[in-house]
């Protein structure tokens, strides 16, 4: 039977660069010869797509529940973990996640105020103790991150979804939530400077990288 795989992660705030970076660590893991499943959350089965786009439908006439907002988060996670993550895993592919239950706690718990405590029953209940092997936290000031959303949208002449709605202090909560979950389990977290130019993320990514995957070879 193959060994299985090792799931990774890639988290941090709108406008950090996240998206691009999830294509760089796919690639360079591929470069080491493994197989490389890149998906995303919320979203990343047919079901959980369409979860996804409910959640971020900005629908102003009709507010999501808070509530609600982290339930279908976790409904599109158990998706997800049963039709596409675990499966890989076993079969010995390595998985990159863009986001994870690490934006769960930032957004809905320090973002919309729920207690940490309720959202570690739902993690309990969906994941049984199933967690990422290493998560890339990618961090930067708000003002920066905001600077490069408002940037983003521009070129590509996209509206704001419901999260990108949100103001100032809503992305500090976010940011704050995401670092003292960084500083609770520094073995499973690297945070990563994510304001220098791309060339140097992607070193530091690189560098990260390379000292896990010898580690655990
Ligand atoms: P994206 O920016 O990575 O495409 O993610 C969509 C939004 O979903 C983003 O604003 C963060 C939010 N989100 C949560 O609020 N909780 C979660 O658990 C996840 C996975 C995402």
């Amino acid at each position: 039977m193959s060994k299985r795989g090792r799931f990774i992660t890639l988290e941090g705030g709108e406008g950090v660069g996240k998206s691009t970076n999830v294509g760089f660590v796919a690639e360079w893991l591929e470069a080491q010869g493994l197989e490389v499943v890149r998906t995303r959350e919320p979203g990343g089965t047919e079901r959980g797509e369409a979860i996804r786009a409910l959640l971020l439908d900005p629908a102003p006439q009709e507010p999501l529940h808070v509530d609600a907002e982290l339930l279908l988060m976790f409904a599109a996670r158990a998706q997800h973990l049963a039709e596409k993550i675990l499966p890989a895993l076993a079969r010995g592919a390595w998985v990159v996640c863009d986001r994870f239950t690490d934006a769960t706690f930032a957004y809905q718990g320090g973002g919309r105020g729920i207690a940490k405590e309720r959202i570690a029953v739902l993690e309990d209940f969906v994941q049984q103790g199933f967690a990422p092997d290493l998560t890339l936290l990618l961090d930067m000031p708000k003002e920066a991150a905001k600077q490069r959303l408002e940037a983003r949208l521009r070129d590509r002449h996209e509206q704001r979804d419901r999260f990108e709605q949100e103001q100032a202090d809503f992305f500090q909560a976010v940011r704050d939530a995401y670092l003292a979950r960084a500083e609770e389990d520094p073995e499973r977290f690297a945070v990563i400077d994510a304001q220098h130019p791309l060339e140097e993320v992607q070193a530091q990514l690189r560098k990260t990288l390379s000292a896990r995957v010898t580690a655990w070879r």
